[in-house]
Formats: structure tokens, sequence, C-alpha cells
């Protein structure tokens, strides 16, 4: 469903072609390579001494301006669901990484990259019900290799109709999201000839990733119940890792939402479905990690995650994209949670910190009191004492827990409640960098 991606394009504003932008710029800078991705219609500020204005007429026929937008590969189609499948990725990226890529002055031109396509969604969203899905004939359009600015042939609209800046995107990202809610299916099944480019293999994952969006814009509730409800249970497959792309948004859906948890938002505690998604989230997370017991065995010798065939990049990179973001996540919400207490027997193994952890810690100073006197051996009888430390050992990181998740908490287990130096150093370092800031905005969950 192209609403779902339409509406991802939040209030601020207007996001496609940055990364690439970025990329090129840096590209440029060295030589006079430029990206493939071609912004079409009549050029603006053009900088690529090859590149010209084209597809001008596109739309005429239906008597709109669709000459706006981007060539999607290396052909000069406008496909409508991996073009707004491209302006929710890059308006995610700069979402949380906007200063990273103001830092290089490349804010604006991805910017205008993406109002470059949000532009053309919105022109191809003419009234309530209508939305232009694609522009071109891909069958033609295979049959030539030129360049877009010389373009000759026919490029036929494509509609879907009745089955069907800042507000302006949100008025049609809601408007198609209730279209897309009220008439469920995915476009490739209404319209069969897009199947052979880009079949949509489902509608959940679209409805999913578009209302998470909209609650990410608008704050209304009612989105957040849309995702955390039945249509949650009915869609989300909780629990089964999938690799993000422009069919499947379930991966990014399950990391977007985790933003809620991670970062405390308003309802998110005690919230199941939230906790659901965050479960996915890890889940996710642990396929690409080599050693983790649900890594994925698709690989390569040189260890790329590969899926598919066609376009095998595109997992490994959304991958590394979603990793990125959820270890960012995991740094700005100062999250270290299995050693705090995130954990099965949900105790932290830091003395001192939460409401449980270690009573028996194996640490002469702690275990005796204060005023008692004790020679060489005679201490032992503290050691051997039933009873809890008298005294905390704050801040002391105890050895941890056994493979399977299990930690006796006595004072001679030393192999398990002992405290170290080392573990100190580790865990000052640790805790350290998590108070530093970090590159995620977590004033948007
Ligand atoms: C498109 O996806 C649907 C649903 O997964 C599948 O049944 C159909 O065979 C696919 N069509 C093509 C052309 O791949
Ligand atoms: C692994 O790759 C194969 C194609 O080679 C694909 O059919 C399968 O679904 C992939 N498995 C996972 C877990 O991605
Ligand atoms: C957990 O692992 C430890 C160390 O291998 C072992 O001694 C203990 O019996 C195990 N406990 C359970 C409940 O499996
Ligand atoms: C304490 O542990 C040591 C080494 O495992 C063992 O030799 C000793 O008997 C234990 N003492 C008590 C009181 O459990």
């Amino acid at each position: 469903m192209i609403s779902g991606v339409v509406s991802g394009v939040s209030n601020i504003g207007l996001v496609v072609g940055a990364v690439v932008y970025t990329i090129k710029k840096k590209m440029d800078d060295k030589k006079d390579n430029k990206p493939a991705p071609v912004p079409a219609g009549r050029l603006e500020d053009n900088k690529i001494s090859w590149r010209g204005n084209s597809a001008l007429t596109d739309g005429r026929e239906a008597k709109f301006d669709l000459s706006k937008g981007m060539y999607d590969v290396g052909d000069h189609m406008k496909f409508g669901f991996p073009m707004a499948f491209t302006a929710t990725g890059l308006s995610w990226a700069m979402l949380e990484y906007g200063d990273q890529m103001e830092a290089v002055n490349q804010l604006e031109p991805a910017q205008e990259s993406l109002k470059w396509i949000t532009d053309s969604l919105i022109n191809a969203h003419p009234s309530e019900n209508v939305l232009y899905i694609q522009v071109g004939d891909p069958e033609a359009d295979h049959k030539c290799w030129e360049r877009p600015e010389d373009m000759k042939e026919k490029r036929p609209l494509t509609q879907a109709a009745d089955s069907t800046y800042s507000s302006t995107l949100l008025r049609h990202a809601k408007q198609l999201f209730s279209f897309a809610n009220s008439n469920r299916g995915s476009y490739s099944k209404n319209i069969p000839e897009v199947a052979t480019y880009y079949n949509s293999t489902g509608y959940g994952d679209e409805l999913l990733w578009a209302a998470s969006w909209l609650y990410h814009a608008t704050g209304d509730q009612s989105y957040l119940r849309y995702v955390t409800g039945e249509n949650g249970n009915q869609f989300a497959q909780w629990r089964s890792p999938s690799w993000f792309s422009w069919d499947n948004k379930l991966a990014g859906t399950q990391v977007l939402l985790s933003r809620l948890s991670l970062f405390g938002a308003k309802g998110a505690s005690g919230n199941s479905g939230l906790k659901n998604y965050r479960k996915s989230a890890k889940d996710v997370m642990c396929g690409p990690l080599p050693k983790s017991p649900s890594a994925t065995s698709n690989r390569t010798d040189g260890c790329l995650i590969w899926v598919s065939e066609w376009n095998s990049l595109q997992h490994p990179v959304a991958s590394a994209f979603l990793a990125a973001l959820y270890s960012d996540y995991m740094l700005t919400s100062q999250t270290a949670d299995y050693v705090l207490g995130s954990n099965p027997l949900k105790m932290s193994f830091l003395v001192g910190y939460g409401d449980k952890y270690p009573q028996y810690v194996h640490h002469r100073g702690a275990s005796i009191p204060v005023d008692a006197t004790t020679g060489c051996s005679d201490g032992f009888q503290w050691l051997t004492s039933p009873n809890p430390n008298p005294n905390v050992a704050i801040g002391a990181l105890v050895g941890g827990p056994f493979l399977n998740e299990t930690f006796t908490d006595s004072r001679n287990n030393s192999m398990q409640a002992e405290p170290t130096t080392y573990n100190s150093a580790l865990i000052v370092g640790l805790l350290s960098s998590l108070v530093t800031t970090s590159s995620t905005i977590r004033s948007f969950t």
C-alpha cells in the first residue's frame, strides 16, 4: 500500500535521496562520479553537468503534473510503492541523524531531495480516494536504454481509485491511511500488472508501518491502539524476525516502536503490544549477530547477509541501519539493561542498584560488621554466616550468571558472587559512554 509510505513523511518534513546525496557529495569531491538514482522533472539548481530536465510531460494526459519524483533504479520508471518506501527510509534517517547530516552540510540537500519525492506523491494524490501509483510502462521502458532527458516514449499513468508540507503531507497521509485501511489488500492484487516489478506480498506490514509513523507524527493515541491492538496481533508476526525491505516493513516497524518503550513514552509502560514489538526488535537484532542462537545462516562465505539474488545488498544494508539505530536507542536511553536487572532473574548484578541485587557478595569488608573485631581466621564466621552482608558494596559488579542464567547468591560462591576491580573498570567505561550525548533524537517519541 502506498499509504504506508507516504505517511512516513512526518512533520519534520521532507526526506528522498539524502543518503545517496551525502554519499554522492563525498564522491563528487573526489571525482566526477554522480549517483545513479536520478531526479525527474524540471531540475532546480542542478549541479550535475550531465543531468538535465526530463519527463516534463509526465501526468499531462490526466492533466496533472507528475514530472517530479525519482526514477526507480537504472530505468526510467516511477514506481510509487518503492519510491514511497525511499521517502520513509530517508525521512527516518533524517529524523534520527539529522544532526550528523547537518555537520557535513548535507541536511538541506537531503531535505530538498526528499521534497522532490513528497511533492510528486502529493501530486499523485489529487483527491481523497485517488492515487496514481506509477508513471511509465515498465515493459516499454525496459525495451529502451537511453538517457531520461531524451525519452520520447509514452508514459502512461496507473491509478488506484476507490479500491483506492508538514500539514499537507499529514493530510495526504491520513487520507491514504484510512483509504488503505478501509480497502484492505495489496495494490499488486488490484493492479496485477505491477506484480512483475514491485509485487506487494502482504499489506499488514504497511498498515502497521503507516500507523506507527502517523502516531509519531500526530501523537494521536488511536494510531497506537491500532498497532498494539488487534491489528498488531493479526499482522505484526511477533517474534518471527524478518528482513527490512521495500516489500516488508515489519522489522522497521518493530525497531521504530521500540523507541516508545525504550524512551518511556506516555502510555508505553505496561503496554503488552509495545513489549511484543520490542521483543521482536531484539529478535531482529539477533539475526545478523553471527554467534547468537538465532543467527541467520543466510550468509556468503565472506559473511555478508545474503537473502535474495535480486538486489542482494538491500537486506544487509537495511539490517546494519536498523542495528546502528537500535544501538543508538540503547545508548540514548542509557540502556545496559541486562546487567541492571532486565534479565530472567529480574536482578541487578550491580550491587546497590535497583530493588534486587546480590545480598551475599563475596567480599570481606562487606560481609563483616563494622564494629566486629576479627583476626586472620576467626573472620570466617562471617563468610559462613547465613545472614546477608551487613554492608552494601555499592557499585560492585559481581561475577555474573551462568550460561543457563542461574545465579546463586551465596557468599562462598566466588565464581559468581565476587566483585572485581576489573569489572568495575569496564562498567565505568560502559556507563560513562552511555551518558555522553548520543546521536539519536529522543524528542520525537
Ligand atoms: C505476488 O505476491 C503474492 C503474495 O505473496 C503471490 O501469491 C504472487 O505469486 C506474487 N506474484 C509474483 C508475480 O511474484
Ligand atoms: C535464506 O535464503 C533463501 C534463499 O536463498 C530464502 O528462501 C530463505 O527464506 C532465507 N531464509 C531466511 C531466514 O531469510
Ligand atoms: C546451571 O548451570 C550451572 C553451571 O553449569 C550448573 O551447575 C547448574 O546445575 C545449572 N542449573 C540448572 C537449573 O540447570
Ligand atoms: C566454600 O567454597 C570452597 C571452594 O569452593 C570450599 O572448599 C568450601 O568448603 C566452601 N565453604 C563453605 C562453608 O561452603
